[in-house]
Parts: structure tokens; sequence; C-alpha cells
């Protein structure tokens, strides 16, 4: 269906002024959508390449400019997502063991079209269903990567119980710097299988979306293959506070200090948890936990017959980054106690 471009009559002139669709009823102007769509997997875990080719009706168009909206359908976000470009190509991150579902409209603007811009009434749609694996039922469960105090990750996942003993399983990642998905320099063995990776370095960028992917194969055939994409810093575990200190001070209030773990852990972003344990003369023990994101803390004067104990924990806070992990608590340390650190005088 070719492009039937007619001027308005000149009584019709104030049409120009009304809305696109309705010029489109009025004057009849249709477009084609576009042609050849294809997806290409250029081995990056689901970074796909998509690309299209104008209609062959518009090809010999002048007046015209020509542009197209994609639409593909985001697995992770069980939603649409929708964009405007004037170029034949595009590149977005797909679930590739899910089905990968694009749309393309022509969008036609200029001279030729009183300058509205005309939307092709159909799309040109392509599907693509993932390729079955021989023993789909076993997968990846449970995959988790932790980065810890930011100086190295682990990535670990766990085996659904059906899986067969002589399955091999690999890791493979992928972010925008590296041209093709490369494959874990370290697994984490447990019982002898490959059970999760080490990243001795911080290999990644930090606010950049690292994809992963864990497959398998035996004599059998292959396992569903895990997919998933994420970015560093939201997996932070801070390493636990070594440094916690209490004294007393003046009216026997108890006085308490500690401080961020040493790395590259911006200590601006942690929050903290105090855990507080009080035992009273009949033994009977409260415990409380205070938020804060100072790192110290004066507490009222304490009953001499009363026994406290604290211990901290931290985490990043959601003003630096989306999510993360809390640290081990500290080693606890308890007024009166033994386990009071007296060689360090705490620093206010
Ligand atoms: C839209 O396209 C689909 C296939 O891509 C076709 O089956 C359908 O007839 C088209 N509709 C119109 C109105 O052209
Ligand atoms: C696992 O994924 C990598 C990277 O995409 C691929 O090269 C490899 O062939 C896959 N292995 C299996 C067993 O599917």
């Amino acid at each position: 269906m070719a492009i039937k471009c007619r001027l308005p009559h000149p009584s019709a002139l104030m049409l120009m002024f009304i809305s696109c669709r309705e010029i489109l009823l009025c004057t009849g102007l249709t477009v084609d959508p576009p042609e050849d769509i294809t997806v290409l997997d250029p081995g990056q875990l689901g970074r796909l390449e998509i690309t299209w080719s104008p209609p062959s009706s518009i090809i010999n168009m002048t007046e015209c400019s020509v542009s197209y909206q994609l639409m593909y359908f985001n697995t992770y976000k069980e939603s649409w997502a929708s964009v405007r470009t004037s170029r034949r190509t595009y590149r977005a991150q797909f679930d590739l063991s899910k089905d990968v579902t694009v749309r393309v409209y022509t969008l036609l603007d200029g001279p030729c079209t009183n300058n509205q811009m005309i939307k092709s009434t159909n799309f040109t749609e392509l599907i693509q269903k993932p390729p079955t694996s021989e023993i789909m039922s076993i997968e990846v469960q449970d995959f988790t990567c932790v980065f810890y105090n930011m100086e190295y990750m682990e990535c670990e996942w766990k085996l659904s119980p059906k899986t067969p003993a002589n399955i091999q399983q690999n890791l493979y990642y992928w972010y925008r710097s590296l041209e093709k998905a490369v494959q874990c320099p370290n697994y984490i063995m447990t019982h002898g299988e490959r059970s999760g990776c080490n990243f001795t370095q911080k290999l990644f960028p930090d606010f950049t979306d690292i994809n992963f992917c864990v497959n398998g194969s035996s004599p059998e055939g292959r396992m569903k293959p895990l997919f998933t994409t994420l970015q560093i810093q939201n997996h932070v575990k801070p390493a636990a506070s070594e440094k916690l200190c209490l004294q007393t001070g003046p009216d026997k209030q108890l006085e308490l200090n500690w401080e961020a773990p040493l790395g590259s852990v911006p200590g601006h972003c942690l929050k903290w948890e105090l855990e507080h344990d009080n035992q009273g003369p009949d033994a009977r023990k409260i415990s409380r936990i205070i938020s804060t994101t100072q790192t110290n803390l004066i507490l009222p004067s304490s009953d001499s017959k009363e026994r406290n104990c604290f211990r901290v924990r931290s985490k990043l806070d959601k003003y630096c980054v989306d999510n993360g992990f809390w640290s081990d608590w500290s080693h606890q340390i308890c007024h009166p106690g033994r386990i009071q650190d007296t060689r360090r005088r705490c620093t206010f």
C-alpha cells in the first residue's frame, strides 16, 4: 500500500490545525510498516541488535522524513518498552531464556504529510523463541552476587535436586567494554561441583549493567541457562567493623564509638545498626536495635547492677545505592565485662 499524498482543499486549510489523527482520517494518508526485521545475537548474553528496512513503498519518496517506533517486551519488567529512532538499528537487553518480542512501526513526517507525524496502522513483528534445551527441567536457582567490602565479588548458585551428577556448569559475563562474553576466571567448588565464581579483583565498573549467564551440559543434554543483569554497587557487603569501643564517661554514661571498615567503601554512604543487650539484676535480658548514621553514641547513665552489651553492623544507604547487604556483626563489647578492650582509648 503506497502513500496517498493529497493536499487538503483550500477551504479545509483549518484542518492543518487539528490533530494528526483527524488529518489522517480526512486525507487518507497511510504508510506501510517496516520490512525485513531481524534480531542478531552478538554474543553479549542478551544484548541483541534489532535491524529493519524501510517499507519499499516509500523508497522513492522525497520531502518525507522517515523514522521508526520500536516496541519490545521487557521480560525483566514484564512491560513494553518504546523508543523512537531515525536509525534502522537498535540494541536492547533481553532475557534469552524467554521469548524475544519486537514490533516496529513506520513514522512519516515532513512536507509530504503537511508536517504532521503519521504512524503506520500496522506493525512488523518478530517473535523469537529461546532455543529448546534437551533437559529443560534442570536449572540454576538462587543466583546471588556479593561484592565484599567493594574489594572482590563472589557469585554463587544452587542446582535443583534433580540435577544429574555429571553436569558441567559454566558462568559467563559480559559488560559494555567487552566484545564477547567471557568465562569465569576462578570457580568456587562444592563437593567437586562448580557452585560459584570468585572475581578476585575489582573487575567490573560500577553503575554499569553486567550480564551473567550460568549454563551447563552433560552427556544427556543441556540444562536451561539462567540469565541475569546487575550493577555491582547494589551488591556491596561491607566488612564487619573491628574497632568498636566502649567507655564510661561522667555520671557513668556509656560512650560508644566505632569506625567504618578499611577499604574502598565510602564511609559517608554507611548507615549503622547498634544492637544493645541490657541485662538487669533479675537476669532478664532486653534487646533493642538503635539505627544511626553517626559512628558514636552516648547513652544515659547505667545502673551498676546492669550489664550492657553492644555490637554494630553497617550497610550502604539508599542515598548512595539502590540496594545492599548488611555486614556481619562486629565483636560484642560489654560493660562491665572482660571483653572490653582497655588498651585503646575511645576517641570522640
Ligand atoms: C498487519 O500485519 C499482519 C502481519 O504482520 C497481517 O496479518 C495483518 O493483515 C495486517 N493488518 C493490516 C490492517 O494490514
Ligand atoms: C554457555 O554460554 C556461552 C556464552 O554464551 C556459550 O559460548 C556456550 O556454548 C554455552 N554452553 C552451553 C553448554 O550451552
